[in-house]
């Protein structure tokens, strides 16, 4: 049957690595059981100048009645922080999207490149950290004056279920033996609750073993030994910054992926880093975040895991022989955003017509 994804290429590199997201996809639609029509839904900071919307109700409309949306960046170097950008959290709260999906995985030939000795990289990383995305601290309830300020870090029961039993199932569905969850519960009463309910939901899985640790201590274990970990679970603010600290592990901003989720529902799948004023135009961008989120939504939104593992080789296998500058290599042909697209989507195709 054909699914619909709605197309956000938006600001700076977004439309340049989008292109190479959706190469991804026609190859899948063209050599797999699956089939994609592509529908555009422009969002952010030119959409903005031109609408005085930075999402247009039309794009809203198309993203909702989609299957899933590949999301580009937004974000103008001319515009005051914001006018483009929040039209992500339009998104994020409009269609409920309450897992933020960010796996953090280091490809053999990239090892160079991670910024960790390597004795602490040891057997390798490959963590994937489920954030909650919609409660805490950044559902903005607060006041400030000049002289005091406060957010709320409101969780309720349902959220922190929802949440909770996501991870456990993607930790089942990839045959993940531990989860870990990041908290502070020597401290908030928030994760006090957290906590008691990972233990309750943890009961349900019992082959999977089950890990409590502080945030203050995880990011060092992060740094000191990331090969402990395989599923992380953690709440909205927590889980923003240690899978920023973890993104940086990978070799570089640009090849992070990210889905945000609302399981069974239209979801929303984007590269981890922004619209890269510095570099937008060159085409020099590393489209690798993007096509890595393709793969999130071929296993997430179209519950094709053994498609999405075949991006997921194609990459490793064109990152053995050309780079964008990014990740660049003495030894290797140094490629555009278009020629690193054009060699994954040679090498996906003959994986898939094998
Ligand atoms: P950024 O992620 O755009 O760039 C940070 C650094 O990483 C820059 O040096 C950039 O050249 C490099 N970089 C980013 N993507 C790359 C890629 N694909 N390949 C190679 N190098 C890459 O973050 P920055 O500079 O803080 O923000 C720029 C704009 O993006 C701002 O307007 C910001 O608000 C927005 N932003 C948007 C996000 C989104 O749309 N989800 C997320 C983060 C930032
Ligand atoms: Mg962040």
């Amino acid at each position: 049957m054909k699914k619909i994804i709605s197309v956000c290429r938006g600001d700076g590199v977004g439309p340049e690595v989008v292109n190479e997201g959706v190469k991804v996809l026609k190859i899948v639609s063209g050599y797999t059981e699956l089939d994609f029509e592509f529908k555009e839904a422009p969002a952010g900071g030119e959409v903005w100048k031109k609408f005085g919307s930075n999402l247009p109700e039309q794009s809203f409309e198309t993203i909702k009645n989609s299957d899933a949306l590949l999301f580009g960046a937004l974000g103008l170097p001319d515009l005051p922080f914001g006018v483009a950008e929040s039209a992500i959290m339009k998104i994020r709260q409009g269609l409920d999207l309450y897992v933020n999906l960010r796996p953090i995985k280091l490809y053999d030939v990239l090892r160079e490149k991670c910024p960790l000795k390597d004795e602490f990289i040891g057997s390798g990383i490959d963590i994937t950290f489920v954030r909650e995305n919609t409660e805490g601290l950044y559902k903005n309830v607060g006041s400030i004056d000049e002289n005091s300020a406060q957010n709320l870090m409101l969780y309720t029961r349902k959220g922190c279920e929802r949440i909770i039993k996501y991870a456990f199932e993607f930790a089942k569905k990839k045959g993940h033996s531990k989860v870990t969850s990041v908290d502070k519960a020597n401290l908030l009463k928030t994760s006090q609750l957290w906590r008691k309910i990972f233990q309750e939901i943890g009961e349900n899985y019992p082959k999977i073993q089950k890990e409590d640790i502080y945030v203050d201590a995880f990011c060092q274990w992060l740094i000191r030994a990331p090969y402990k970990f395989q599923t992380v679970v953690t709440g909205n603010m927590f889980g923003d910054i240690i899978s920023d600290e973890g993104a940086f592990l990978i070799g570089s901003l640009g090849m992070g992926s990210s889905g945000n989720i609302n399981p069974g529902k239209v979801s929303m799948y984007e590269p981890i880093h922004g619209s890269a004023p510095d570099i937008a135009g060159k085409g020099i961008a590393n489209p690798i975040g993007t096509i890595l989120s393709v793969k999130l939504m071929l296993q997430e939104s179209f519950h094709s895991h053994e498609i999405g593992n075949e991006v997921d080789k194609a990459v490793e296998e064109a990152l053995k022989e050309g780079r964008t500058v990014d990740v660049k290599s003495e030894k290797l042909k140094t490629l555009s955003t278009e020629g690193m697209g054009d060699l994954i989507a040679e090498k996906l195709k003959n994986r898939l017509i094998k």
